[in-house]
C-alpha cells in the first residue's frame, strides 16, 4: 500500500513523473543550462570573436531573445505536460508548429553527439589529475599533450563511451531519483570552485590584459557579420534553448510554481557562470602567452598551466575537471531526456530501453566527431572538420527552433492562454513578453541569419 501511494505521488495526476521540489526543478534547469557551454564553449567562442564586444552582444541576445524564449518553453511544457513534440501537438493539433519539436529532437542527437566527445576529454583530464600525470607539465607542454590526446583514434572514444554510459544511467533512473538528485549536489559546488579560481586568476600577471580583453570592447569587430550568429548560437546553446529541453523539463513541473521568477534566476545564473569562467580563463591566457583565439582546446591547455603554477594546483585541477565533467553530465542528461521523452511516448518503450537505444545511437553519431580531430582530420566540408560542422549546425538549429517557438507563442497560441500559462496574467510585463515573441525575437533571429549568410 505504501509502495502504491509512493508511486502515485511520483507520477502526479496525469501519470507522468514530476519534480519533487521547486528547488529541485530550478537546480535541474540550471544544471541543464550550466555546462561545458559556459566554460569550454563560451571561452573559446568569445576568444575567437574578439572578447568584450562579443560579450556585449551575447548579453543583449540573452536579455532580448533568450529570456523571453525560455519563458515560452517553460510555459509550453508545463501547460501541455508532454515532450518537445507532443507539447505542440497537444496545444495546437494539426498545425505546423510541431516542426520545432522535431527540430529539437534532431538537435538533441546532433549536440549530444559532440558534447559527449568534449565531456569525454574532461574525464580524461580528471583522471590525469587523479593519477598525478597532469600535476606537472607533460614533456611536450600542455598544448601538445591535448592535441596528441584528442588526435589519437581510440582513447577519446573510450572516454566518450564512459561519459555517455553515465548519462544514460542517470536518464534511465528517471526524473527524481536520477536527474534531480545529481544536480542538487553538483551545482553549488561548481559555483564555489569557479569563484575561487576567478580570484586566483586575478592575481596572475596577465590579469589586466585578460580583463581588458573581456570587458573593454574593440568596436571594430561589430562589422564582422559572423559575430552575431556566434553570439546568438552561443546564447541559445548556453541557456539550453530552442530545442525543447526546457519544454521537456517544464512538463515535469506542477501548476503551483511561478515561472517568471524561476526563468530570471536560471538565466542570470547561467550568464554569471559564463562571465566568471571568462574571468578565470582570459587572465590565464595572457599570463601564459597563449592566444585567446586558439579554438576549442583553450580551457584544456590554459587551465592546466594555471594549476601548474598554483600551490596545491593538482588538487584544484582535480576538483575543477571533476566539476566540469559533472556540469557536462547535468547538461547531457537534459539533452538525452529530450529525445528519450519523445521516443518513450512515441513507441511506448520503457524508459530503460529507450535511454539505452537512443543513447547508444547518439554515441555512434559522435564517433566521427571524435575521429575528426585525428584520423578523419583530412575530411573537410565547408572548410570545417566533422565535429565543427556539428557545432555549426547547432548554431543554426537552436535559433531556428527558437524562432518557431517564439512565433508559436506570439501568433499561434491564444493570447489569454499564453499569458495564463506563463503566470504573467494581465500584467504589463506579460504584454511586453508577447510583443517580444511576436516581433522582436523573430525579426532579430531572422536578421542574424541573413547577416551571417551575407545577404545583408
Ligand atoms: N546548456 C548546455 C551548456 O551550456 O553546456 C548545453 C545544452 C544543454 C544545450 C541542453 C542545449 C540543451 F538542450
Amino acid at each position: 500500500m505504501n509502495q502504491l501511494n509512493h508511486n502515485q505521488r511520483d507520477l502526479g495526476q496525469n501519470g507522468r513523473e514530476q519534480w519533487a521540489t521547486k528547488i529541485g526543478f530550478m537546480l535541474a534547469a540550471m544544471g541543464s543550462a550550466v555546462g561545458l557551454g559556459n566554460i569550454w564553449r563560451f571561452s573559446y567562442v568569445a576568444g575567437e570573436n574578439g572578447g568584450a564586444a562579443f560579450l556585449l552582444i551575447y548579453i543583449a541576445m540573452i536579455i532580448m531573445i533568450g529570456v523571453p524564449i525560455m519563458m515560452a518553453e517553460f510555459s509550453i511544457g508545463r501547460k501541455a505536460q508532454s515532450d518537445a513534440v507532443g507539447s505542440f501537438q497537444n496545444l495546437s493539433p494539426g498545425k505546423p508548429w510541431v516542426a520545432a519539436g522535431f527540430l529539437g529532437v534532431a538537435s538533441a542527437f546532433i549536440i549530444l553527439s559532440f558534447y559527449g566527445v568534449v565531456a569525454g576529454w574532461t574525464l580524461k583530464y580528471f583522471t590525469g589529475y587523479l593519477t598525478g600525470t597532469l600535476w606537472s607539465e607533460p614533456s611536450g607542454g600542455y598544448v601538445d599533450y591535448f592535441v596528441g590526446f584528442i588526435g589519437s583514434p581510440l582513447e577519446p572514444l573510450i572516454w566518450q563511451f564512459i561519459f555517455m554510459g553515465a548519462t544514460i544511467g542517470i536518464v534511465l533512473l528517471g526524473i527524481k531519483k536520477g536527474i534531480e538528485k545529481a544536480n542538487v549536489i553538483l551545482m553549488p559546488t561548481l559555483a564555489i570552485l569557479l569563484i575561487i579560481l576567478g580570484i586566483y586568476s586575478l592575481t596572475l600577471g596577465g590579469a589586466s590584459e585578460g580583463l581588458a580583453f573581456l570587458f573593454s570592447p574593440d568596436w571594430s569587430i561589430l562589422s564582422e557579420p559572423s559575430i552575431y550568429l556566434a553570439a546568438l548560437g552561443q546564447a541559445f546553446f548556453s541557456l539550453s534553448l530552442g530545442m525543447g529541453a526546457l519544454i521537456t523539463y517544464g512538463s515535469y513541473l506542477s501548476k503551483k510554481e511561478r515561472l517568471p521568477g524561476a526563468t530570471a534566476g536560471i538565466a542570470s545564473m547561467d550568464t554569471i557562470f559564463a562571465i566568471i569562467a571568462g574571468v578565470v580563463i582570459f587572465p590565464a591566457v595572457f599570463a601564459f602567452g597563449a592566444e585567446p583565439d586558439s579554438g576549442a582546446g583553450l580551457v584544456f591547455f590554459t587551465l592546466p598551466a594555471i594549476f601548474d603554477e598554483m600551490a596545491l594546483g593538482g588538487i584544484v585541477g582535480l576538483a575543477f575537471f571533476f566539476l566540469l565533467a559533472a556540469a557536462g553530465l547535468s547538461s547531457a542528461i537534459s539533452l538525452l531526456e529530450v529525445a528519450v521523452a519523445y521516443f518513450i511516448r512515441k513507441f511506448g518503450w520503457t524508459r530503460k530501453k529507450t535511454a539505452l537505444i537512443i543513447g547508444g545511437l547518439i554515441f555512434l553519431l559522435g564517433v566521427p566527431s571524435s575521429l575528426s580531430n585525428g584520423p578523419f582530420s583530412e575530411f573537410i566540408l565547408f572548410d570545417r572538420v566533422f565535429m565543427d560542422n556539428m557545432e555549426f549546425l547547432s548554431d543554426i538549429f537552436l535559433p531556428l527552433g527558437g524562432l518557431i517557438i517564439a512565433l508559436f507563442v506570439g501568433w499561434g497560441w491564444k493570447k489569454t492562454e499564453a499569458l495564463q500559462a506563463s503566470d504573467f496574467g494581465n500584467s504589463t510585463i506579460g504584454a511586453v513578453w508577447l510583443f517580444i515573441l511576436k516581433f522582436i525575437a523573430p525579426v532579430a533571429i531572422f536578421l542574424v541569419f541573413l547577416f551571417a549568410l551575407g545577404v545583408l
